[in-house]
């Protein structure tokens, strides 16, 4: 039995939810919560930056079982794409089937503004690394056409509509970081077919297909990219408005979790 298993304490989610840049709020939804720390489940990294924290927190969200993961760790941290292997890894063995990624992301199209959210339909790895470099074995040759789960993906919108929040849906960018994008990679990003631009999620959707967990993915939109109408992004920006758009953020995910 490893680590989270046994603090989970007879706990059974099916469901973990990783929050992005200052979404930290979304474990204040959790009823009944067990708060464990990082460092007590090993392997789990601790985030080194400002907006976020580094506990996982058990209980229920909608009236499931859910572990929401307050605080990830980037590869920009310490060049480890793989960074969040262990965490995952650990999810897949304690019976999580199903992971939400969040994060804050910057938006490439105009009409998508700050506040807004969206839904990851597939990414680009733009970041030249990859989480499963260097790991053997078939299982490594990890299929990614609908790593977005569409079913999942569906319930999402049919929330969306019914807390009456509207939900942009398009194609998540990976950039490292942890410097923001120039201009010019920005008009890149929109001419390969991206919708928003962030650090982050890419990684753990990898990892989470590796393990066989079906992903769904949440953008918060917290500012127009680099140039976009003389745009100039900044971590303050990104937490400032990641908070504000978090109350929204967590009537979706509570809606797609009770109609389960
Ligand atoms: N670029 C990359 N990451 C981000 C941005 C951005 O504009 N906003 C929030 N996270």
């Amino acid at each position: 039995m490893n680590d989270l298993s046994k603090r989970l304490n007879g706990r059974k989610p099916k469901t973990a939810i990783i929050l992005g840049s200052s979404l930290g709020s979304i474990a204040d939804a959790v009823k009944n919560p067990l708060v464990i720390p990082y460092t007590e489940l090993s392997g789990f990294p601790v985030p080194r930056i400002s907006g976020h924290a580094g506990q996982l927190v058990a209980g229920e969200i909608g009236g499931k079982e859910v572990a929401v993961l307050a605080g990830r760790a980037h590869p920009y941290e310490t060049g480890n794409a793989g960074v969040m292997r262990p965490a995952i890894e650990m999810l897949k063995a304690a019976g999580i089937e199903t992971l939400i990624v969040t994060n804050a992301a910057g938006s490439l199209k105009p009409e998508m503004r700050p506040g807004a959210i969206m839904l990851i339909t597939d990414h680009i790895n733009y970041s030249g690394m990859n989480p499963l470099i260097g790991q053997h074995g078939d299982e490594n040759f990890v299929p990614m056409t609908d790593a977005y789960d569409p079913a999942l993906r569906a319930r999402f919108l049919k929330a969306a509509e019914a807390e009456g929040v509207p939900l942009h849906q398009g194609v998540y960018c990976w950039y490292s970081g942890p410097s923001f994008e120039t201009p010019a990679e920005i008009r890149m990003f929109q001419i390969i077919g991206g919708t928003a631009v962030g650090m982050s999620t890419v990684p753990e959707t990898i990892l989470a297909r590796r393990y066989g967990l079906k992903v769904a993915g949440l953008s918060v939109i917290t500012n127009l990219a680099a140039g976009i109408e003389g745009a100039s992004p900044s971590h303050e920006e990104t937490k400032r408005e990641g908070a504000k758009a978090a109350e929204n953020m967590t009537k979706l995910i509570t809606r797609f979790l009770s109609e389960a």
